[in-house]
């Protein structure tokens, strides 16, 4: 059982093969479904491609309590997240618009035009965490997901205005 505590004191780093227990944990309580969950190979496979970036955010005095995760593809002049995900134990605090805006900071840091996902449209909580950042829905998916979930398609275009 984790402890919740205030997110002042962790921090963002990438992620190494050390941790991939942890993020795993946490994917299959958020994917309690096998084929929608990403597989460990997926996630060490994050870890060695050179454009991907996969952050995890644990605390500062033990570096051991792993809180919640992010991957993004920095491509070209674009920036695709693929996938965040907060330990229960840890939701409502912050953590996950602090990792997506690291992704868009990163972006931003890159001259890049657009940052995008995609995420189910059922899935209320990430969709309005999205669109409080300034995400809007571009276009639906239909069927993206392998169990044929629809998909929503949302995008934040990096300008000044926008830029937080
Ligand atoms: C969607 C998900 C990533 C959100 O993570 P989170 O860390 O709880 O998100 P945040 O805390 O940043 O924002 C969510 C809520 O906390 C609130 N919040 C933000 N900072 C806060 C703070 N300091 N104190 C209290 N609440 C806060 C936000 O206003 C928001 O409130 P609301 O949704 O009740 O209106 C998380 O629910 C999750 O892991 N879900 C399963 C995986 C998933 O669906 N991932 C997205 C796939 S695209």
């Amino acid at each position: 059982m984790v402890q919740a505590h205030n997110d002042d004191t962790l921090s963002v780093r990438p992620a190494s093969d050390d941790d991939l227990g942890a993020v795993l944990a946490i994917e299959r309580v958020c994917y309690p479904e096998p084929c929608i969950a990403w597989t460990e190979e997926a996630f060490r496979q994050e870890i060695e491609k050179p454009f991907s970036n996969f952050l995890v955010l644990t605390d500062d005095a033990t570096d051991t309590i792993l809180t919640g995760y992010i991957v993004f593809w920095l491509l070209f002049d674009e920036c695709h997240i693929l996938n965040v995900a907060v330990h229960p134990d840890w939701r409502g605090l912050g953590i996950a618009t602090r990792l997506v805006r690291h992704a868009v900071a990163a972006a931003v840091k890159k001259d890049m035009k657009r940052v995008f996902l995609e995420v189910r449209k059922t899935n209320t909580p990430a969709v309005e965490l999205y669109q409080r950042l300034g995400f809007f829905v571009d276009h639906v998916k239909p069927t993206f997901y392998e169990n044929g979930d629809d998909a929503y398609f949302m995008v934040l275009y990096l300008n000044k205005s926008n830029v937080f």
